[in-house]
């Protein structure tokens, strides 16, 4: 700026056309006053009077509650700002000269809206959101914020912040119920861990056994069967097996009239015989 406004005017000045009716170019601390440059007031204070011919810009120091941040060819200094205890405000900064005095929410409290025209109370972190340390101290809008992925909330409270989810795997546990932003997640003994190991042992032991038992009915019964068959089952079968032949070859045998069928052979045979 300063430096086109310098090539500016020695453009124009060099080129002839230069106009008196425009506006004269100023350095950035100066403004024109009736066709001058005049010096502009810096931060901390406020104009007098406007330079002329002879004398210079005349400044002084803004009052004492008032403030003046830039360069200025303002008469006034602005008022600090009151930090109103009314509307939930207290003091950050006291201003002086140049800068203005900065509040902020009282403890507890933080802005209505971002324009911060007043301040609410602090209400509880709902289930599900979680208190930030961070954003009390600042102020400036609610300290609660949700609980992120992996953490949760389960109170309604003004300091609990989020927990994070406590983690099974350390325990030596197995997650049984996921965890949400209201509530932890929840571990069970690792049972099934332990009786997937155990289950196939048993499995192998008790085949083993089983094993074992056949091998020992396989080697040793048939000895026992044949012995006893030796001993004592032959000779059943044999009776058996002679009982029901020996009552018909003794009736053949002995060819005793019994039946009636024989008596009157028996009888045919007398008759014939007489
Ligand atoms: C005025 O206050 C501002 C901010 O609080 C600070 O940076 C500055 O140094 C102070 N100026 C004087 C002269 O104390
Ligand atoms: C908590 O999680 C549920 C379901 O995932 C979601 O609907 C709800 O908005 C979450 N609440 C907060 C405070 O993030
Ligand atoms: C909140 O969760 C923790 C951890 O799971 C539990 O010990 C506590 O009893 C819960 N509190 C409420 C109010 O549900």
């Amino acid at each position: 700026m300063k430096r086109l406004g310098l090539w500016g005017l020695l453009g124009a000045a060099l080129l002839g056309c230069w106009e008196p009716g425009d506006a004269v170019r100023c350095f950035d601390k100066q403004y024109e006053h009736k066709g001058r440059c005049c010096n502009r007031c810096q931060p901390g204070e406020k104009l007098v009077s406007e330079c002329d011919g002879t004398e210079d810009s005349v400044c002084t120091h803004c009052e004492s509650g008032h403030y003046q941040q830039g360069w200025t060819k303002e008469r006034h200094c602005t008022p600090h700002a009151i930090c109103e205890d009314n509307a939930g405000f207290i003091l950050k900064t006291q201003g002086n000269a140049t800068h203005n005095t900065v509040c902020q929410c009282q403890a507890g409290m933080h802005c209505s809206d971002t324009s911060c025209q007043t301040c609410v109370e602090n209400q509880p972190c709902q289930h599900g959101f979680g208190f930030v340390e961070a954003k009390a101290v600042a102020r400036m809008s609610s300290p609660c914020e949700p609980c992120a992925e992996g953490t949760f909330s389960n109170v309604s409270s003004k300091t609990e912040p989020c927990h994070p989810w406590t983690s099974c795997e350390e325990k030596g546990l197995v997650v049984k119920v996921k965890g949400t932003n209201t509530s932890d997640v929840i571990c069970e003994s690792g049972r099934r861990s332990s009786l997937s190991v155990l289950i196939p042992i048993m499995a192998v032991v008790v085949t083993c056994l089983v094993g074992i038992g056949i091998y020992c009915l396989v080697h040793t019964d048939p000895r026992r069967r044949v012995q006893k068959q030796v001993e004592a089952g032959k000779p059943i079968e044999i009776v058996e097996a002679q009982q029901p032949r020996s009552p018909v070859q003794k009736t053949l045998l002995g060819g005793q009239p019994v039946t009636q069928e024989d008596g009157k052979e028996s009888r045919m045979s007398e008759q014939e015989r007489l």
